[in-house]
């Protein structure tokens, strides 16, 4: 495959589209972002990891939600299935911060991509290890090689002082008996996890474990087969929110999106992609990110389907 190409034609596809988007501002740090910014990387598997990139492939942005895969991965690999007692699989078909759905299906999130199923996997991940962000922080460091991955203050700060709604969300969990650690802890963890700062290349590094069928960078496995095949499953139909099929019926693929404009998708067996374009359309989905993603699995064919 003569990714040069590709990705060039790519990079084209999405140049235009970022203007119809716009960029997150209900977090006021991730205001700052440039709205015409791009980037796409491509990690291929069958080639030694080997990373190609186009546009700002380098460029440190908020992960935000694209988060919520690798803490689910964490969870996943320490409890097995026991976490699908306290989350749901289901695409939800509303907004991502929706309390009217949380508190209409009685506390239990209906996947583990909406905020509210992120916080439930949070508070999981900090009962298992006392610092569910710091574990995350160096579990991406672990995959990508990069030890100068961190957490962005400033926006966690940010989201902190302005988050309400994921406040909300955090204490109608706790009404109905779904956290197990104190509502703040929870909180902390969450915004942390979200501020974590990377680029494309990085995000495509971390994800690779996913198109691995659950193989880590150094080749131990993080989960089983079926437990990588789940959370692909789960972000076809939850991963982009309440446009799941408007992306896959575009796209085709495995993906997770954020509202610092990154989105990561899968090609089992064969790569893991991220790109980034801080325009977002009105699900909180990169408007740049999503044309990308559309013109590579035209341009090469590559889909689930
Ligand atoms: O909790 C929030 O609202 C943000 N920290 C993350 C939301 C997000 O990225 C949704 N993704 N598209």
């Amino acid at each position: 495959m003569d990714y040069r190409t590709v990705l060039a034609e790519v990079a084209e596809a999405a140049g235009p589209v970022a203007s119809s988007g716009k960029v997150a501002d209900y977090i006021p740090a991730l205001a700052r972002a440039d709205p015409g910014a791009f980037g796409f990387a491509l990690c291929d598997i069958t080639d030694g990891g080997r990373v190609e990139g186009v546009g700002e492939w380098q460029a440190r942005f908020s992960i935000q939600s694209v988060s919520k895969v690798f803490t689910l991965a964490l969870v996943l690999a320490a409890d097995g299935d026991a976490l699908w007692q306290r989350v749901g699989k289901e695409p939800s078909g509303s907004p991502f911060n929706s309390l009217a759905q949380l508190e209409r299906d009685q506390g239990v999130p209906r996947n583990p991509f909406v905020n509210a199923g992120a916080l439930v996997v949070t508070d999981r991940l900090q009962t298992l290890t006392g610092d569910a962000s710091g574990t995350l922080r160096d579990f991406l460091r672990a995959e990508t090689g990069d030890h100068t991955i961190d957490f962005d203050r400033h926006v966690a700060a940010s989201e902190r002082r302005h988050g309400h709604r994921n406040a909300a969300l955090a204490h109608l969990l706790a009404d109905h008996g779904r956290l197990v650690n104190p509502v703040r802890t929870v909180l902390h963890h969450y915004t942390r996890q979200c501020s974590l700062t990377m680029t494309c290349q990085t995000l495509a590094l971390a994800a690779a474990f996913l198109a691995r069928h659950g193989l880590r960078a150094d080749t131990t496995r993080l989960l089983t087969r079926s437990e990588a095949k789940r959370i692909n499953a789960v972000m076809l139909v939850g991963g982009t929110y309440d446009s799941a099929g408007e992306f896959a019926h575009r796209v085709g693929l495995p993906a997770k999106s954020g509202v610092g404009g990154g989105i990561i998708a899968v090609i089992p067996g064969r790569c893991s992609l991220c790109t980034w374009g801080p325009a977002l359309d009105g699900h909180g989905n990169s408007v740049a990110g999503t044309a990308a993603l559309d013109a590579f699995t035209t341009l090469t064919g590559w889909s689930v389907f």
